[in-house]
């Protein structure tokens, strides 16, 4: 009831199991009235079926009438006990979050202990620790698929887990580093500086020369011109980028965001901002180092 800032709601709501309280009552007290008359034969009600089957008046046998009051008894103590009516938060004071949250520091307390035992251990030798990563591969579909995939190879702008391909760098400590406090790539947009659509259309040509494909080179060249007035301070005159930064290496034919022509152009027109979330509060540094130690396992699994 606390989001709604008016108590209309809450007396609204407790009006309304009160009034149904009291109606509940009321028929119980009128079917209780209808006794059997004094020769204890039940009178017809005057309603026939298949022409002799009749409605008799019956009163309800007591045991029935007693479950009602029984279960409106039950209604008011629960009622007393817990909230339901309206604002009235229960002589017991549960509420859901208060159960969510004691849940939570009961599996903190249980389950705690077994992530802080990774925590002085060495990321590396971490990584080929049978226990600690089927504990890591855990803590990643719950925590890292929904952006990175289930099998961890990323998606169009969420980066692929197990290659060996870094935007910022994939030694166990950076790993480490990006999961605790997040990272954000800012690759600016550069269609104005670029002089429009044609600029952009030229380092594009360039940036595809750099992964190596066929290019026009006249157009290229324009490119490259360009490319190295705007571009080198990040990706450096070769195209492999600065881990320092998150500049994409664009000599290695793997794209973050697409690597068709068109895509590229996009890239390089409106810019990019890719954002991984910080995890160090939300996860606490137990269960991210021990996701470090998973992700750099992932990436070396073929060596
Ligand atoms: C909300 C989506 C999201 C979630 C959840 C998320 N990530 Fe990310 N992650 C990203 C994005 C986007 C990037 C790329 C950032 C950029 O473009 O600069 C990234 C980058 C990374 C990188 C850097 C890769 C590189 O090439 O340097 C690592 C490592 C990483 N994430 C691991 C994880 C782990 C482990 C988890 C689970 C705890 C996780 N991420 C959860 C979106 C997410
Ligand atoms: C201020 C540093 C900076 C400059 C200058 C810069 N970039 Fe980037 N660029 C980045 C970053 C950071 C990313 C990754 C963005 C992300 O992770 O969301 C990126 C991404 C890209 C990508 C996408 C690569 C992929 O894998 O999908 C292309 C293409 C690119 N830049 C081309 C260029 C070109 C061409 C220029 C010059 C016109 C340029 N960049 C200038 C920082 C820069």
């Amino acid at each position: 009831m606390a989001d709604f800032n008016s108590e209309f709601w809450s007396w609204f709501i407790s009006a309304i199991v009160v009034g149904g309280f009291i109606w509940m009552l009321y028929l119980l007290q009128i079917n209780n009235k209808a006794q059997l008359p004094e020769d204890g034969e039940a009178k017809p009600t005057g309603h026939v079926w298949d022409e002799d089957l009749q409605e008799l008046n019956t009163p309800l046998p007591r045991w029935w009438l007693y479950m009602f009051y029984i279960t409106i008894v039950f209604g008011a103590v629960y009622l007393a006990l817990y909230p339901g009516l309206g604002s009235y938060k229960g002589v017991l004071g549960w509420s859901s979050v208060g159960e969510y949250e004691a849940e939570v520091a009961k599996a903190d307390a249980e389950f705690g202990p077994l992530y802080d035992k990774f925590l002085n251990e060495d990321l590396a030798a971490l990584a080929t620790s049978k226990d600690a990563m089927r504990t890591g591969e855990r803590l990643y579909v719950n925590y890292c698929a929904v952006c990175h995939g289930s099998d961890a190879r990323g998606a169009k702008g969420f980066p692929n887990l197990r290659d060996n391909d870094w935007l910022y760098g994939g030694d166990p400590e950076t790993i480490k580093t990006t999961i605790m406090y997040g990272r954000t790539g800012a690759m600016p947009a550069w269609e104005g500086a670029l002089g429009g659509a044609e600029g952009v259309a030229q380092v594009a040509e360039y940036v595809q020369q750099l992964a190596g494909r066929d290019i026009d080179a006249d157009v290229a060249e324009q490119g490259k011109a360009k490319f190295d007035v705007f571009c080198v301070a990040c990706h450096t005159p070769e195209g492999t980028g600065i881990q320092a930064m998150g500049a994409p290496n664009l000599t290695d034919n793997i794209w973050l965001y697409g690597g068709s022509a068109k895509a590229i152009k996009q890239t390089i027109a409106m810019g990019r901002e890719g954002r991984m979330p910080a995890h160090a509060e939300f996860l606490g540094e137990a269960k991210v180092h021990i996701l470090a130690a998973y992700i750099y396992s992932l990436s070396n699994e073929n060596e």
